[in-house]
């Protein structure tokens, strides 16, 4: 399957900010989907919730669409064929026209979704069993299959691999791609003893590398967490300009939110409106100088 062409910068259309957030109104070239808040239970006998679908190509005529698939409990244990992803986030993603999907490196099935914390096992055995689940949910999609660095606190008990390494085994054994959450592995560097975010980018394949996260977090009891409850912090930044000048993703997009992620979270409102045009303003100029770049090589 062939990386798409790429698109430019965009934000995660988060329905927990959308009573106050003017998504609609800024200058971005797309929009991320988190699929899970639109979609139908699985019980029940329909791919969308009511009306969902028709708010959905109503947003489409304004900007393309991504989708992103966060409960799909693709890398889980359970039947591939009757995951949330294969069920409900394949059709989806087809009805809005998604150019390519992403979905996280995580563990879940239908009685465990702790994934904000559940890594997959960074191990050999990993890498071909997941591998070959992502290549089958792949021919499921149609379209290029992404999947997102996460951030943990500890690896996964049996883990006997570098993550960079073992994402980079994944996507060259299935054939998918990377969706590379630069907060993640920002974060991943604070909490993580041994975690190097220029060794990570120099190991991961970044001609495989489909689309970037941005975000920023806050510290709570020791730990760093990604929030996106902050302004991208400057790091972050420096490894996208990094990443920039030797990959050409097909998208940067920006995550902001409320507490879906832990009640300590900073709650976002009104007065983050220019924080969030801010982070997309820089964004935007770092795309621009990279498309200088890319004209020049090409
Ligand atoms: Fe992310």
């Amino acid at each position: 399957m062939d990386k798409p062409d790429p698109i430019g910068v965009g934000i995660q259309y988060n329905p927990e900010i959308l009573d106050w957030f003017p998504f609609e109104s800024l200058d971005v070239d797309l929009f991320e989907v988190l699929l899970d808040p639109f979609m139908g239970p699985l019980d029940g006998p329909s791919v969308f919730l009511p009306g969902a679908l028709e708010r959905l190509r109503e947003l489409r005529r304004k900007r393309p669409l991504l989708a992103h698939s966060n409960y799909g409990c693709d890398f889980g244990f359970g039947d591939l064929e009757r995951t949330p992803a294969v069920l409900r986030h394949v059709p989806m993603a087809r009805a809005i026209g998604s150019p390519w999907i992403a979905d996280h490196s995580f563990y879940g099935d239908e009685s465990w979704l702790d994934i904000w914390s559940s890594p997959v096992q960074f191990s050999p055995t990993e890498v071909r069993r997941i591998a070959d689940r992502a290549r089958r949910l792949q021919e499921h999609y149609g379209i290029p299959l992404a999947h997102e660095n996460a951030a943990y606190y500890l690896a996964t008990p049996g883990s006997t691999m570098r993550e960079a390494d073992f994402m980079a085994a994944l996507v060259e054994r299935s054939g998918t791609f990377l969706h590379l959450d630069l907060h993640n592995v920002y974060a991943n560097s604070l909490n993580l003893a041994g975690f190097d975010p220029m060794a990570y980018l120099e190991t991961i394949p970044l001609d495989r590398v489909i689309a970037v996260h941005l975000a920023g977090g806050s510290w709570h009891d020791g730990l760093y967490h990604d929030w996106h409850d902050n302004p991208v912090p400057e790091p972050v930044w420096e490894l996208l300009d990094w990443l920039l000048a030797r990959a050409r993703p097909g998208a940067v997009i920006l995550e902001y939110q409320g507490r879906c992620h832990h009640e300590s979270t900073r709650l976002l409102d009104t007065d983050d409106e220019s924080m969030i045009v801010r982070d997309l303003a820089r964004a935007k100029a770092a795309w621009a100088a990279a498309s200088v770049h890319w004209a020049g090589v090409s």
